[in-house]
C-alpha cells in the first residue's frame, strides 16, 4: 500500500542529490505523494529543476530564500492555488557561516549568531504559520536536527545553538497546531556526507568517530533517513508529535 497516497507535500532543501531533502522527497515520492519544491536562490535552481523533474514536468519549484517574507509567502500562495490544500512540510534548511564553525563557541559575533538562528531555526516557525492555513485535513510538518542541539560537539558551535531552539520551536509549534492536527517533529540524523556538513570542520573525523562509537558500529545512510521521514509523515506516526527522533545508529545513548 502506498502510505502517503494522496498526500501533498512541500519540500524546503534540496541543493543537490546528495541532501537529506531529496532522500526524504524520494522517500516521500516513493510512498505517493505529490510534491513542490523551492530552492534557495538562482545558484541551485538548475539542480532541483534536474533532481525535482524527474516526479514530472509539472512539479513545481519555487524559488525561496528563508530569510526574506515575501518569498515565503509567494512560495504559500503558489502553492495554494496549485494544490489547495497541503499534508507534508519538510524543513531541511541550516546555515552558519563557516568561520563560526571552526574555532571556539565563545567567539561567535552577533550577527553570525543572528543569521544561524534566522535560517536554521525561526523559518520553522514561518514555514509553519503560512503552511498552517493550508493544512486543513491536519499534515505533518518534518524538520532535520542534529545531536550537537544538546551536546557539545566540537567546532558545532553555534549550529548546536540553532538546533537547540528549532527542537524546542517544534515542541511549541506541535502544542499550538496540534488541534488542527498538525505534528510537528524532528528528525536527529547522525552525520551524513552533504554540501552543509563538509562546511563543518573536522566532519570526515566525525563520520569515523560515530562508526567506531555507535552501538551499530556504522553511519546513518539517506535512505534510512527517508524511510523515518515517511513515518513521521504517514498515519502510523499520528499520536506522535513534538518529539525528536535520533536516526543516528544509537549513538545518542551512549555516555562514553
Ligand atoms: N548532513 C548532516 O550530517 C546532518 C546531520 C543532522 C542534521 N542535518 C540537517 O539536515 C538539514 C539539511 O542539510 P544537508 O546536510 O542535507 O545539507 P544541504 O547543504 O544539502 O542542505 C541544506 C539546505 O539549506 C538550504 N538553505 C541554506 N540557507 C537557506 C536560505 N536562506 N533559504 C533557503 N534555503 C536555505 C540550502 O540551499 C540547502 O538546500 C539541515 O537542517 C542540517 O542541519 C544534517
Amino acid at each position: 500500500m502506498s502510505q502517503l497516497a494522496g498526500k501533498l507535500g512541500i519540500v524546503f532543501g534540496v541543493a543537490n542529490k546528495r541532501s537529506i531533502a531529496w532522500a526524504i522527497a524520494q522517500a516521500w515520492h516513493k510512498a505517493g505523494a505529490r510534491l513542490a519544491f523551492t530552492y534557495q536562490g538562482e545558484r541551485l535552481k538548475d539542480n532541483v529543476e534536474e533532481l525535482a523533474g524527474t516526479f514530472g514536468a509539472d512539479t513545481l519549484i519555487l524559488p525561496c530564500d528563508v530569510t526574506k517574507d515575501e518569498d515565503i509567502a509567494s512560495v504559500f500562495k503558489l502553492v495554494g492555488e496549485k494544490f489547495g490544500k497541503l499534508h507534508l512540510l519538510l524543513h531541511s534548511v541550516a546555515f552558519a557561516p563557516k568561520d563560526a564553525l571552526e574555532g571556539r563557541f565563545v567567539n561567535t559575533s552577533r550577527e553570525a549568531f543572528r543569521v544561524s538562528h534566522d535560517i536554521s531555526a525561526y523559518s520553522l516557525v514561518a514555514l509553519a504559520r503560512a503552511a498552517e492555513p493550508l493544512m486543513t485535513e491536519g499534515g505533518s510538518i518534518v524538520a532535520m536536527s542534529y545531536y550537537g542541539a544538546e551536546k557539545v560537539v566540537p567546532h558545532y558551535n553555534v549550529m548546536g545553538v540553532a538546533k537547540a531552539a528549532l527542537e524546542a520551536s517544534t515542541r511549541y509549534l506541535a502544542y499550538d497546531l496540534g488541534p488542527k492536527k498538525i505534528r510537528v517533529n524532528c528528525i536527529s540524523a547522525g552525520p551524513v556526507n552533504t554540501l552543509a556538513a563538509r562546511g563543518i570542520s573536522g566532519f570526515s573525523e566525525m563520520l569515523k568517530h560515530y562508526e567506531a562509537h555507535a552501538p551499530l558500529k556504522r553511519n546513518v545512510v539517506p535512505e534510512e533517513l527517508g524511510a523515518t521521514g515517511t513515518f513521521l509523515a504517514s498515519d502510523g506516526a499520528a499520536a506522535i508529535t513534538g518529539q525528536v527522533l535520533y536516526v543516528d545508529c544509537g549513538y545518542q545513548i551512549m555516555g562514553m
